[in-house]
């Protein structure tokens, strides 16, 4: 196993059983979001996202923090002293790398292994999956230095739990742990520390045995059916999963095949083999 870093040392990445770790890179800093590890976030997707040495994208985080959100120095005031322009492009990389988390190639998941504050709730948001340690702290901390929750970070908690929740957590700046998180439907399991990576590697191994392309589909097809009607959703799922055969006109094939004609797996109980 090799590890990558990025040049400036933000950024990190190691792929293992054909799974890519990828890490928030700053652990004396807990992680937060400078311009220059959003920089670099965008360079390792670039690089890493149509490889095919690895099938699924675990994003976590070195150190105690999954992230601590922006860097309140980098981000905020050193960038707002450059002007209007400085501001826009440091947004424009950030919000650039979560957006493009969030159609990733490759399924995606976040584990959440220690604080993860204000912005990091984008590319929390942004991964397909996200599992967190029981004692990971979760805040929309925002409030408590004065401003409201940006980048995206109160769509996302409307999107993710209830109003109550929602409007509870965002004004009172108090934070809640994944066990919470996972009540609330910010993550999708809270599991104890010790046993976080494993139950990770654990769902993007069996993530590596279904068909890509349709996992590929799915991923954006449950992202693309939220604002929709169920009429236009039935006619863009007709759609996608049409654009979907028309590149991968033998996966759903053989899934056939090996259960109606060579009766070796039973799509309810599993997927057949790649
Ligand atoms: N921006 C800039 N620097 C940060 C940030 C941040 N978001 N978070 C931590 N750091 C720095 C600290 O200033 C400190 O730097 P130093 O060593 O040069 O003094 C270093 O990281 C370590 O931080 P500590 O506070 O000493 O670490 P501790 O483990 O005691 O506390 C905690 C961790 C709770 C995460 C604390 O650092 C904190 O409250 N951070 C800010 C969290 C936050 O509100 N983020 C912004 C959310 S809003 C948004 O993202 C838009």
């Amino acid at each position: 196993m090799t590890r990558t870093t990025t040049a400036s040392g933000t950024v990190a990445y190691e792929i293992v059983d054909r799974v890519a770790w990828l890490y928030f890179n700053r652990p004396d800093k807990r992680n937060c979001m400078s311009p220059t590890l959003n920089d670099d976030m965008n360079a390792v997707l670039d690089e890493l996202e149509y490889r095919d040495d690895f099938g699924v994208l675990v994003l976590t985080g070195e150190g105690t923090a999954f992230s601590a959100g922006m860097d309140l120095k980098e981000y905020f005031r050193e960038t707002e002293a450059k002007g209007l322009g400085a501001t826009r492009a440091a947004q424009r990389s950030s919000y650039g790398w979560w957006r493009r988390l969030r159609w990733y190639q490759k399924p995606t998941i976040a584990m959440v292994n220690g604080w993860c504050f204000g912005g990091a709730y984008g590319p929390l948001f942004a991964c397909d999956l996200a599992f967190a340690a029981e004692d990971a702290q979760f805040g929309l901390s925002e409030i408590n230095w004065g401003i409201l929750p940006g980048g995206g970070a109160t769509k996302i908690i409307r999107e993710l739990t209830n109003f109550r929740n929602a409007m509870y957590h965002a004004m009172m700046g108090e934070n809640v742990d994944g066990k919470t998180a996972a009540e609330w439907g910010l993550v999708n399991e809270a599991v104890p520390a010790d046993r976080l990576k494993e139950r990770v590697n654990d769902v993007a191994q069996v993530l590596l045995q279904k068909n890509p392309v349709a996992l590929k589909a799915t991923k954006d097809a449950i992202r693309r059916v939220g604002e929709m009607t169920y009429d236009n959703a039935e006619d863009f799922l007709v759609r996608a999963q049409e654009a979907a055969n028309s590149y991968d006109n033998e996966g759903r094939k053989e899934g056939i095949k090996q259960f109606i004609d060579e009766k070796s797996y039973k799509p309810g109980l599993g997927a057949y083999d790649l």
